[in-house]
């Protein structure tokens, strides 16, 4: 009789497999993204991502509600503003549409986890994450806005600021910028590992920030590299990053797990528009079993390290997490 090990002994039974299982979705686990736009009365689909609305400051209290009751913890906050200009603007001034919305939450809701998302991407006449002079986008000056939009999300109630714009030194900047504005305990969540990746596609309908002109090539990573990931990561950890992200999710769990064995700071994996987008589409078509397909697939950022995910899918795993 020829000797090998039995492997199967350990999944013969739900019960058994349920014993063994090494890596579980929790609610806790989850941050619910969620748009909120500047003169919209109601809410409004995204074509690209069923399911998923842009909400009017008048309707946005009931989404949070449904968030909360379902027993999600923590939300991220993005802004489609009615105004744009080349310093952005509407990112950090006191009444801008995401400092509004976020004062309304937070008196609503004060023990919910309010995560803005911090860019300029949306609120640029260019569609850039940086200020743009003569074609090219500017590092330094950027900065300075980044940190005013940082500011006045905290200023406004914001529990974390999760810097995206991908300039080199915004997690320092905005560390500074908080410290000096006496906001020495609010967190930052850094979009560390950054990919310019065509997965944004939905996104950039959903919050109106297509670039104007160009790519974000040479702010956003290359697909193609690992090492340019550690790198990133490493800075930011020395700048003062409280959390670091690596998006997309799908197409890059091997960094995620580098990631993971790098850093001891908390990793959050990003589930973008696209790879929402495209479990929907199949999904719709009755090609696979979305239910099946999501746990799946945030099942194994977990199992690739991330501790927390961002997901469009939230509040579908909070209820199924309920009815289990
Ligand atoms: C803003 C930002 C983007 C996403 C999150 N913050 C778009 C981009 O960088 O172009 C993408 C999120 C998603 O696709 O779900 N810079």
């Amino acid at each position: 009789m020829v000797q090998f090990d039995h492997h199967r002994r350990l999944r013969s039974s739900a019960a058994m497999r349920d014993l063994v299982r090494e890596t579980h979705l929790l609610k806790t686990d989850l941050i619910m993204p969620v748009f909120v736009q500047a003169g919209l009365t109601g809410k409004k689909e995204i074509p690209s991502m069923p399911d998923v609305y842009q909400f009017g400051l008048d309707t946005i209290l009931a989404e949070i509600k449904t968030i909360v009751d379902l027993g999600i913890q923590s939300i991220i906050i993005f802004g489609i503003p009615d105004h744009k200009d080349e310093v952005a603007t509407s990112a950090w001034e006191e009444n801008g549409i995401v400092q509004a919305a976020i004062r309304k939450i937070k008196a609503a809701y004060p023990d919910l986890i309010v995560i803005a998302d911090t860019c300029l991407c949306e609120y640029t006449s260019t569609g850039h994450c940086g200020i743009v002079r003569d074609g090219e986008i500017l590092n330094d000056e950027s900065l300075t806005y980044i940190t005013k939009t940082a500011v006045s999300q905290v200023a406004a109630g914001a529990d974390i600021i999760a810097p995206s714009n991908a300039m080199d030194g915004y997690v320092a900047a905005i560390r500074q910028g908080l410290d000096d504005a006496g906001f020495i305990n609010t967190p930052i969540m850094s979009y560390a590992v950054k990919y310019a990746s065509s997965f944004y596609g939905p996104f950039r309908d959903a919050a109106n920030s297509a670039p104007a002109f160009g790519d974000r090539k040479t702010y956003q990573m290359d697909p193609a590299n690992r090492l340019d990931a550690l790198r990133e990561v490493a800075s930011d950890e020395e700048e003062g990053a409280d959390f670091v992200m690596v998006k997309p999710s799908m197409a890059f769990l091997d960094v995620m797990r580098e990631v993971r064995n790098q850093s001891n700071l908390p990793l959050v994996a990003y589930n973008v528009s696209g790879e929402y987008a495209m479990i929907k589409a199949a999904a719709q078509n009755g090609w696979i079993d979305e239910e099946r397909i999501v746990n799946e697939t945030l099942v194994g950022m977990k199992r690739a390290g991330a501790d927390l995910i961002i997901t469009y899918f939230a509040k579908d795993v909070a209820r199924r997490l309920d009815q289990a």
